[in-house]
């Protein structure tokens, strides 16, 4: 939805410019241990290993760290540490070091982790001359050296591929008591500048716990770029930060966030790829605190070159990276590869993948804030079918509740929520609400008295409720780390207890950074206190986190809570849609993001491809950005290239800000009216396409939407490549981002195996052969399908995909340089779980020139679909066969064909094979 927008306008006089207030948001300076930590650049590591203490067992090595003062002759042990390693399936490794004997526990991150990691085997391989090598079951060798303390891990050729440490930055800042100090007879705390808090324009901080940061520098031999880290607005590919401000990963809501930027925004998902042509490798930094990391690359061009050679010894490629935290464990995964895919898939075996979502929720969603009353949202529904323009979702925003107070309607402008419900779903259509986290604190609202009365709000510094402000004014924020708290909140989303829903009728949960317009940086202040599972008995520091510790996961907790309400409500059998804006890492495994509030203008609509891509290698494939932008009015071309790419990602959804001029579909002249239509009907002729790919999604883990090097690593111009993407291995996108041109650079990766691009609006083909010049008219979107696929059309498009369910598939099967392709389909009821019961049809077509086969991946289930096939096109087919005959349970038919174009397009014409069976079409010649 939106930001501070509508309260700055009602207490200030509006600009007229547009773009973010960075007085509002700190720089590293202005951040305490960002400051401190990126001023520590020691020359040598004081982190020693006591390889007398060494244990490994099954999966695991301890070791003895020592920090020693290097200043002193005999090396003074300061601090003692331990080092744990651990070798976890699908060659990963974990990283840990902790104190030993710490004053309290950290923090350790909680819902980031699907489940406990699985473990593989660790043996030591040798230990001689300062250094430890153990190996995992693969034969992956970790080398660890002794003084300073180095860790290096191996690929499977034996070559270093991840360093820790190597640049001397890693720190555990060692947990102190306050200094105190007698004065005048009395015993008094000792302020140190900044150790026991600080301030940020009117704000203070206390920090209770003093400085807790950690640090550690991660190099990547041979990488060309690193990518990861969401959300920021630059490249996919990740820039030098030598020279400005570090990637900073905070949740804020950021109003009017600017392009081209390291600044924090919604989202912080602190996982790093390094790729390059020999391997991909990454990094997750499991941390939910406020975390800043800096990139070095030194083969960018703006690193000294005398540097290059110091730090690469000669070797052109390098990449080297620095996390730095406020607090919390350091506990970092090492994901060896060594494909982009392997990586990927490494990163989402540990935070899970997104599970099948209902597949209303991959359609058309159309969203403005606000559809003011029941009237509206009426007239919304029926133009889009006056209009015939496909539409699956109306959203409601908060003006929809009364005043404010989530899980209640406004009972003037929509007295009547279930009829208009009856009425949306009657046409297969849905409705999505807003639910924020922020409680309005208002007597007589049951949300607020319970919470009050059961202590269920996120305390302030002193153990009080914390008061903030946000839409409804005066508001406190619910304490979801409390397990009581999230059940309680699951329970509020029960049919009975928020009436006028129904299973139709799904969540969306903003704001939940969680956005406090009058709290520091806009958001919660760090030393709030939560809820912190506790022996009876303990005290003080023992008794709850900190804000500052859980912050990056503030909102996971949230849709968590929310998450478990939908599934509840239904007694567990219908999938619940969710949309969240802030993310953290595990957000896949319960909702959907949108890059929140964008403007509408050619550079937003621009970096919503890099931005959901860069989500999606962090395990968020379900993203979309508000089509046609939030703020400000889209003219007819931007509105319609908007509308063109935003049918090619992940969540299509039209919003806008309350205060911009409608603009539905129809309310533009016919002929752009006709263009959103078009775009509109091509996302609904491919939803089982769509459908499919978030299938195989939930299966495999892999980005739906990708980067062509997730496809064609060892192609190095498409690793700075992020205006063209992926869908699955099957569609090649680049959609028109600029106004007013008349073709746009294509580059079609696969030359070298001799990869042929169809078209998909004339089925030419063009041979991979790097960039080439695609001419656009406004109706143009160029997208390509690889030949050698098989994508599965519906043609008949209708109101909505529900009623779509039961129609008949066209097949698009787009021929290699062999003659063959192959493909896959998903088919089930498209919004319950009867799926894990084998209630689905799961199958491949291949295409070879004797017959087109359609059979089942998974024989043990099957789905009674009355959808068949009406058409099939075989593009690119060098010698067409005389004759075609369909075989399905025992019957044999002769079929139609007719040749299209140079000959070269090939429809079988009404095969009439029905999906529930398996078939086969065969050819002579
Ligand atoms: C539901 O649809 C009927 C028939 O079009 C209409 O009369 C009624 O007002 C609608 N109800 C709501 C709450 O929109
Ligand atoms: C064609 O088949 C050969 C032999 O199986 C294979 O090596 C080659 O990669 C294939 N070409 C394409 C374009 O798939």
């Amino acid at each position: 939805m939106k930001t501070l927008g509508l309260l700055l306008v009602g207490l200030l006089a509006i600009s007229g410019s547009f773009g973010v207030d960075k007085n509002n948001f700190k720089s590293c300076d202005q951040s305490g241990f960002c400051k401190r930590l990126r001023a520590f650049k020691p020359e040598k590591s004081h982190y020693i290993v006591d390889f007398e203490n060494v244990m490994i067992q099954d999966n695991l090595l301890f070791a003895d760290v020592n920090a020693v003062d290097l200043e002193s002759e005999s090396k003074t042990v300061l601090f003692r540490y331990v080092l744990k390693i651990s070798a976890l399936v699908d060659s990963t490794f974990r990283v840990e070091m902790e104190e030993v004997n710490p004053l309290y526990p950290r923090f350790a991150t909680m819902l980031a982790l699907k489940d406990t990691p699985i473990a593989d085997q660790l043996k030591q391989v040798s230990k001689k001359d300062g250094q430890l090598v153990v190996a995992n079951s693969k034969g992956l060798k970790v080398v660890i050296t002794a003084d300073p303390l180095k860790i290096e891990f191996l690929d499977k050729e034996g070559e270093v591929a991840v360093v820790l440490n190597e640049q001397s930055q890693m720190l555990v800042e060692p947990l102190v008591q306050r200094a105190k100090k007698e004065e005048g007879g009395d015993t008094v705390e000792v302020e140190e500048e900044g150790q026991w808090g600080e301030n940020f324009k009117s704000h203070h901080d206390s920090k209770p716990r003093g400085n807790e940061a950690i640090s550690l520098d991660v190099s990547f031999p041979d990488a060309d770029q690193v990518y990861g880290i969401p959300e920021h607005t630059d490249g996919l590919a990740l820039s030098t930060t030598t020279s400005g401000e570090p990637y900073r990963l905070y949740n804020l809501d950021v109003f009017e966030y600017e392009l081209d930027s390291r600044m924090a925004i919604y989202g912080s998902i602190p996982v790093l790829y390094a790729h390059g042509s020999k391997r991909t490798v990454g990094v997750f930094w499991h941390n939910s605190a406020e975390t800043w990391v800096d990139v070095v690359n030194y083969a960018d061009g703006t690193v000294v070159s005398s540097l290059v050679n110091l730090v690469t010894g000669g070797h052109k490629r390098r990449v080297t990276s620095r996390f730095m935290s406020e607090s919390g464990l350091l506990d970092t995964f090492v994901m060896l590869g060594d494909t982009p895919a392997d990586v990927f898939r490494q990163y989402t075996r540990l935070t899970g993948a997104a599970p099948l979502p209902p597949k209303f929720s991959l359609a058309y969603h159309q969203c403005r804030w606000n559809y003011v009353d029941e009237a509206d949202v009426r007239g919304v529904d029926e133009n889009f079918d006056l209009h015939d323009i496909p539409a699956d979702v109306l959203w409601l925003d908060i003006e929809y509740t009364d005043r404010k107070k989530y899980f209640t309607w406004d009972a003037q402008k929509f007295p009547h929520p279930s009829e208009m419900v009856a009425n949306l779903t009657a046409k297969g259509r849905k409705l999505v609400v807003i639910i924020d986290p922020h409680i309005k604190r208002e007597a007589g609202y049951f949300v607020h008295e319970d919470a009050t009365d059961r202590g269920y709000y996120v305390k302030d510094k002193d153990g009080k409720d914390y008061e903030g402000w946000c839409w409804p004014g005066s508001s406190s924020y619910l304490d979801f780390l409390n397990p009581a708290v999230s059940k309680y909140y699951s329970e509020r989303f029960r049919f009975e207890n928020f009436p006028g829903t129904s299973k139709d009728v799904h969540i969306w949960n903003d704001m939940n950074e969680p956005s406090v317009f009058n709290g520091p940086e806009i958001t919660m202040p760090k030393d709030c206190r939560h809820y912190r599972e506790h022996e009876d008995g303990a005290e003080g520091l023992h008794t709850f986190w900190e804000h500052r510790h859980i912050h990056n996961e503030y909102g996971l907790f949230q849709i968590r809570a929310t998450h478990q309400g939908m599934l509840d409500r239904s007694d567990g059998k219908y999938r619940p849609f969710i949309l969240t804006r802030s993310a953290f890492s595990g957000t896949q495994r319960y909702a959907a993001v949108w890059t929140g509030d964008n403007a509408a203008e050619w550079g937003f609509l621009a970096a919503s491809v890099p931005m959901c891509l860069s989500l999606a290698l962090a395990g968020l494939s379900f993203c979309g950005s508000d089509v046609g932008g939030f703020f400000k009015y889209p003219e007819p071309e931007l509105m319609t290239r908007w509308y063109q790419a935003g049918a090619y990602q992940p969540f299509f959804r039209a919003h806008s800000h309350i205060e911009t001029k409608r603009r539905e579909p129809w309310l533009y002249e016919p002929a752009t009216t006709a263009l959103l239509r078009d775009a509109n009907r091509r996302r609904y002729a491919l939803l089982d396409f769509w459908y499919t790919l978030f299938y195989e999604h939930a299966r495999d883990g892999l980005p739906v939407m990708r980067p062509l090097w997730q496809e064609y690593p060892k192609e190095q111009p498409t690793y700075t490549i992020d205006d063209t993407y992926l869908l699955g291995n099957q569609l090649l996108v680049r959609p028109v981002v600029s106004a007013g041109v008349s073709s746009v650079q294509v580059y079609l990766p696969g030359a070298e195996s001799g990869t042929v691009w169809y078209d998909v609006d004339s089925y030419q083909p063009h041979k991979a052969n790097g960039y080439f010049s695609q001419e656009v008219n406004i109706a143009k979107i160029p997208v390509y399908q690889r030949g050698g696929t098989i994508v599965p059309r519906k043609e008949r498009v209708r109101r909505s995909s529900a009623l779509m369910a039961h129609d008949p598939y066209t097949l698009v099967v787009a021929l290699d340089a062999n003659n063959t392709a192959q493909g896959t389909i998903y088919i089930d009821d498209g919004e319950t779980y009867e799926y894990k019961k084998n209630k689905f049809i799961y199958a491949k077509i291949t295409y070879t020139s004797e017959e087109i086969a359609y059979s089942f991946i998974n024989e043990k289930a099957s789905f009674p679909t009355k959808s068949w096939v009406e058409r099939i096109v075989i593009a690119g087919i060098k010698t067409p066969p005389k004759a075609a005959r369909l075989q399905q349970a025992g019957a044999s038919v002769a079929l139609q064909m007719t040749l299209h174009k140079g000959n070269d397009v090939l429809v079988v014409r009404k095969p009439g094979a029905a999906m529930a069976q398996p078939w086969t079409i065969s050819f002579t010649y």
